[in-house]
């Protein structure tokens, strides 16, 4: 059974609201739209449960038990231990702390890491500031033209066995091509080192089997999965207590508690629990009674279904960017192997034109997107940036025929 588009968008409140009617939205890896039980559980705690959590009366008891229920269902859907996931106040947070973390861990080791520059900013300046503790930080680059990364490339600077974590998105924010992230882990791991993985655009088109990526570190943005403005941070046992802990000491030996030195905003980590809800309400409407099936197991057969409808709408747009040459195409052309976020690079400034597109019923956006090293590797002018089309599977064909419609007008 294919994705039941009408279905999905009932549990959006967004695509009822008077004020968004008209307006076909593609800005998505900016951020998505928010489902309706993570907005239903966020009222209801800050409504019934806004108290500190975990005292011993009904409010607080409430309040920490959906906390709880969080972290163990969005755990659970990924094959985790429960304490080996972690809210932050964003991604950028998150690996800020981590590399923290890791500067004390590899101080005076005559260790080296691997970054890349296909990442986000957010997974590679953390990461560079090592250097000045002594650690060397080799570059695994992307293909100029295609912004390709290879793993090829990669055995070089693994070879000599000083590698103790390697840093890589799933898929970029621009270039959008799916990263074979088990694979990589596989390489790393022979080499001895850990691995750091940013999700953050790729899990809002599915969320991760971890055992079958084998990541140590998967970092993603529940403003960006259907969520509240969460960071958050899948880390492995042995990783995560490998590392020194940064927060309180007495805190130390709790996993979920050793990256996150400030105290976290309850009431949204509660209504993470609501993208769990959403995922089993997914899975139930196509195939059947969730409690038939593990958590992993409904995670992975929605995951395929959001990744089929999102390949089939995406294939049309790919071509008809591809068919112009006024425009650069960044990333691979073939939907199968990359996420629905689409950044072209023109011969004006993008944003203008983000906001010609506006006019016609289209939300996107132009500029860099934080992604200034790939963008530069690429040889894109900065200060025209790219104009990002992006999506999820909530995006019907209907939508994307408007969007081409409309590029047509202003481009
Ligand atoms: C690929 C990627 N990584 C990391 C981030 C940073 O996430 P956050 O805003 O949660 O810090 C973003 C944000 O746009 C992103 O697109």
């Amino acid at each position: 059974m294919p994705l039941d588009i009408d279905f999905v968008r009932r549990q959006f409140p967004a695509f009822q609201s008077a004020a968004l009617q008209g307006q076909a939205f593609f800005e998505n890896a900016g951020g998505s739209y928010t489902c309706k039980p993570v907005i239903d559980r966020l009222f209801r705690f800050y409504h019934d449960r806004k108290v500190q959590p975990y005292a011993p009366y009904e409010a607080s008891q409430l309040g920490g038990a959906e906390m709880d229920e969080a972290r163990a269902r969005l755990a659970a859907m990924m094959g985790v231990e429960r304490d080996e996931l972690s809210f932050g106040p964003s991604t950028s947070a998150n690996t800020f702390v981590l590399a923290n973390a890791v500067r004390q861990w590899l101080r005076g080791k005559k260790a080296a890491i691997v970054v890349t520059n296909q990442d986000h900013e957010a997974n590679s300046g953390v990461w560079r500031r090592l250097a000045d503790e002594g650690i060397e930080v080799r570059e695994w680059r992307i293909d100029p033209q295609t912004g390709h990364l290879n793993p090829a490339a990669l055995a070089p600077l693994l070879e000599d066995g000083r590698v103790k974590l390697v840093c890589f998105p799933h898929c970029s924010n621009v270039v959008a091509e799916i990263n074979p992230v088990a694979e990589i882990c596989a390489m790393a791991h022979a080499a001895g080192a850990f691995t750091c993985v940013d999700g953050v655009s790729y899990a809002p088109h599915g969320f991760p089997d971890m055992a079958a990526l084998g990541a140590d570190v998967y970092l993603f943005s529940a403003y960006k999965t259907y969520g509240p403005h969460q960071g958050i941070m899948v880390i492995r046992r042995k990783f995560g207590e490998t590392l020194p802990n940064q927060a309180h000491f007495f805190n130390g030996g709790a996993l979920y508690k050793r990256f996150t030195p400030a105290g976290p905003d309850h009431a949204q980590v509660a209504a993470c629990a609501g993208m769990a809800d959403y995922i089993d309400a997914l899975y139930t409407h196509h195939h059947g009674e969730a409690a038939h099936a593990t958590p992993l197991a409904r995670n992975n057969a929605v995951h395929a279904l959001m990744r089929a409808h999102e390949e089939e709408v995406l294939q049309p747009l790919l071509d008809h960017l591809a068919a112009r040459n006024d425009l650069r195409l960044i990333g691979p052309r073939q939907a199968a192997g990359r996420a629905p976020t689409v950044a072209v690079a023109l011969d004006r400034p993008a944003e203008p034109v983000a906001a010609a597109l506006a006019a016609h019923g289209i939300m996107a956006g132009g500029g860099d997107f934080y992604a200034v090293r790939p963008l530069e590797a690429l040889g894109v002018d900065l200060s025209r940036g790219v104009l990002r089309l992006s999506f999820v599977h909530y995006t019907t064909a209907a939508e994307v025929q408007k969007l081409m419609g409309a590029l047509d007008r202003v481009l």
